[in-house]
C-alpha cells in the first residue's frame, strides 16, 4: 500500500524542502521506491531543486503544475491532467532518478491561495476545497510506493489538501526556541481537522534539522525535546539528526552535474545522516 507523508513545519528556513527532497532521492536511488514528491509550497524550492528551471516554466505556462489544478476550482475549468503534470525522473542525480516523479509546484498559488477558502463546496468539489489534491492523486497513487509532501509553512486551504491525503506527518525542527514554538500548534491543528474530517493521519515524529555540534542551546532543547517525547507530549523524535553543513546550499542547485548521492550529499555533508534518516523512517513507517 501507498504511504504518504506530509512534511511541515509553521517557520520556514528550518531545512525542510532539502530533507524532503533528501528523503526522496535516497529512497528511490538506495531503497528502490517508487517515489512521487509533490511540491506544495509556492516558494517551489523543491521544484527547480529537481527539474530545469526552464522546463518547469514552460510546465507552468502550459497549464501542467499544481497552479492550473486549483485554478480549474476557481475559474471552473478542467484543463489540469495529472499525468501531464507529472514529471517522471526527476533530480540532477545521474541525469534524473528512474523511481522518483515530481509533481510541480507554482509561484502563481501565491495569487490565488487566499481565494480558495471563499469557493462554496458544491458541484466543483466533492466535498469542500480540502479534497482538491485528492479527486485528481487516487487514480495515480497505486503507481507509487511513498508519496512525499512537501507542505508550505502555514496551515492554509493548500497544505491541508496535502494532510488530507496523508497517513503521517513529519515535522523537521531546528532545536532553538523559535522553530520549536510551533510545535504544539502543528500537532493540535492536524488533531483537530482529523477529527473534523475523519481522515487517519498520524504524526511520523519530529527530525532535528541544521544542528551545530556547539551549541548549548541546540543541546538543551535536543534534551527537552526528547524528554517531551519520552513523556508522550510529543510524537517519536528521530535518532538521527541532521547537521548544519556549509556545503548544503549547493545541493539545491539542480545545474550541478552529479552522478551519486554520495557526490551530491557526501565529502564533508550531510550523505549519511540522510541515508540513517531514510533507513529510520522506513523502520516507521
Ligand atoms: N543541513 C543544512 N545545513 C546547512 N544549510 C542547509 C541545511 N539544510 C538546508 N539548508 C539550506 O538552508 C536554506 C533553507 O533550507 P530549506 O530546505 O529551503 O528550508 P525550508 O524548506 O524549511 O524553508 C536553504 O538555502 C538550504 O540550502
Ligand atoms: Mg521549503
Amino acid at each position: 500500500m501507498t504511504k504518504v507523508i506530509s512534511t511541515i513545519n509553521l517557520k520556514g528556513g528550518v531545512g525542510k524542502t532539502q530533507m524532503t527532497v533528501a528523503l526522496a532521492e535516497f529512497l528511490a536511488m538506495e531503497h528502490n521506491k517508487r517515489v512521487l514528491l509533490i511540491d506544495l509550497d509556492p516558494q517551489t524550492n523543491a521544484t527547480v531543486s529537481l527539474i530545469d528551471e526552464n522546463v518547469w516554466l514552460t510546465k507552468d505556462q502550459n497549464g501542467e503544475t499544481l497552479l492550473q489544478l486549483f485554478k480549474d476550482k476557481l475559474e471552473k475549468t478542467s484543463r489540469f491532467n495529472i499525468n501531464q503534470a507529472i514529471v517522471r525522473r526527476a533530480s540532477n542525480v545521474a541525469g534524473g532518478i528512474r523511481n522518483l516523479d515530481l509533481l510541480p509546484s507554482s509561484l502563481g498559488l501565491i495569487e490565488i491561495q487566499d481565494s480558495l477558502p471563499l469557493i462554496p463546496a458544491g458541484r466543483f468539489y466533492v466535498t469542500s476545497p480540502v479534497t482538491i489534491l485528492k479527486e485528481v492523486i487516487s487514480g495515480v497513487l497505486d503507481e507509487y510506493d511513498l508519496v512525499l509532501i512537501d507542505c508550505p509553512p502555514n496551515l492554509g486551504i493548500i497544505t491541508l489538501n496535502g494532510i488530507y491525503i496523508s497517513d503521517y506527518y513529519l515535522i523537521p525542527c531546528i532545536p532553538d526556541i523559535l522553530s520549536t514554538y510551533g510545535i504544539p500548534q502543528i500537532i493540535g491543528r492536524v488533531k483537530n481537522f482529523k477529527q473534523e474530517t475523519k481522515i487517519n493521519i498520524e504524526p511520523l515524529g519530529i527530525v532535528i534539522s541544521m544542528y551545530r555540534a556547539q551549541s548549548r542551546l541546540h543541546d538543551t532543547t535536543i534534551r527537552d525535546l526528547r524528554g517531551r517525547a519520552s513523556r508522550g507530549e510529543y510524537p517519536r523524535i528521530f535518532d538521527t539528526v541532521i547537521p548544519l553543513t556549509v556545503r548544503s546550499a549547493e545541493s539545491a542547485d539542480f545545474s550541478a552535474t552529479v552522478n551519486t548521492l554520495k557526490q551530491k550529499y557526501g565529502y564533508g555533508g550531510v550523505f549519511g545522516n540522510y541515508q540513517n534518516l531514510t533507513k529510520e523512517l522506513l523502520n516507521y513507517v
